[in-house]
């Protein structure tokens, strides 16, 4: 067991990766803080983790965009389960927009949900792991949007961006207090950013000719936030079934 009795928030866990990389962590021996705000998918995840083993997961409703419910959620994982080893910043939405069509507002709310979450998430959840003393690890998932232009989606292509270099600067600023922080960079993973259906007969430009299931994409976040990765810091990590090479 690769996690035993760490405790790891994930948020967005209420469906496709985040519900994905909840469940092989429990099933690594962690507990898990189930975040979402989706209050009933919430709900639905952390139900079936504790029918697969009593006591594993919590559920906890936020807005990682919003500072004080940020705060609140980590005083709530560190009630449940008396400290946090291991963030994992899944949340993202996507405007789909070009500059043309994305307003000030669009572009604001999807930097907010997207970018402005990772920062809050990481600076309060590093705070928690300063006190604690002993490290932990972050893991934020990127996306290849954030390593090329695109002709839609203004707003999550800037938002990504941010979260590479976001990850970098805040690698070498934690790194200090024994905390490892790298990201997943997937690329059609499951269903679409915002979206509950997956279609597996979608074709995907990549070099295994279909999406990624979100649990293979659960699999490298695994390896970053387990002890595995003990020497990879400030990394990006590209499960994208080979569609980075060929761009
Ligand atoms: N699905 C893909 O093909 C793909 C591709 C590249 C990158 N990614 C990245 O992977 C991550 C997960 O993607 P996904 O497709 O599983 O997402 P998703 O849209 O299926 O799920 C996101 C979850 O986050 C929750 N959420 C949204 N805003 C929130 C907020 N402000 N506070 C708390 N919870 C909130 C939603 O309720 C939902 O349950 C994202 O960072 C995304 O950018 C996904």
């Amino acid at each position: 067991m690769r996690l035993k009795d760490k405790v790891a928030i994930v948020t967005g866990a209420g469906r496709n990766i985040g519900e994905e990389t909840a469940k092989l962590f429990a099933s690594e021996g962690a507990k898990i803080v189930v975040v979402d705000m989706d209050e009933a998918r919430g709900h639905t995840v952390t139900e079936e983790l504790n029918a697969s083993k009593a006591e594993t997961a919590v559920f906890v409703k936020a807005d990682v965009s919003d500072e004080n419910s940020v705060k609140n959620l980590i005083a709530e994982s560190v009630k449940a389960f008396g400290r946090i080893d291991i963030l994992v910043n899944n949340v993202a939405i996507s405007d789909n927009l070009t500059i043309r069509e994305c307003t000030l507002a669009d572009f604001q709310k999807t930097l907010n949900v997207t970018l402005v979450s990772q920062f809050l998430m990481c600076k309060w959840v590093g705070e928690q792991m300063i006190k604690q003393g002993d490290g932990g690890a972050m893991v934020n998932i990127g996306s290849t949007s954030g390593f090329r232009g695109r002709d839609s989606a203004i707003a999550y292509a800037a938002a990504k961006g941010g979260v590479a270099n976001l990850m970098r600067a805040i690698a070498i600023q934690l790194a200090p207090y024994k905390i490892r922080v790298n990201s997943v960079v997937p690329n059609k993973i499951g269903s679409p950013v915002g979206q509950q259906d997956f279609d597996p007969t979608r074709p995907v430009p990549n070099l295994v000719g279909r999406a990624g299931f979100p649990e293979e994409l659960a699999k490298g976040v695994l390896f970053l936030a387990s002890d595995d990765a003990s020497f990879v810091y400030g990394e990006n990590l590209f499960v994208d079934g080979g569609y980075s090479a060929m761009m």
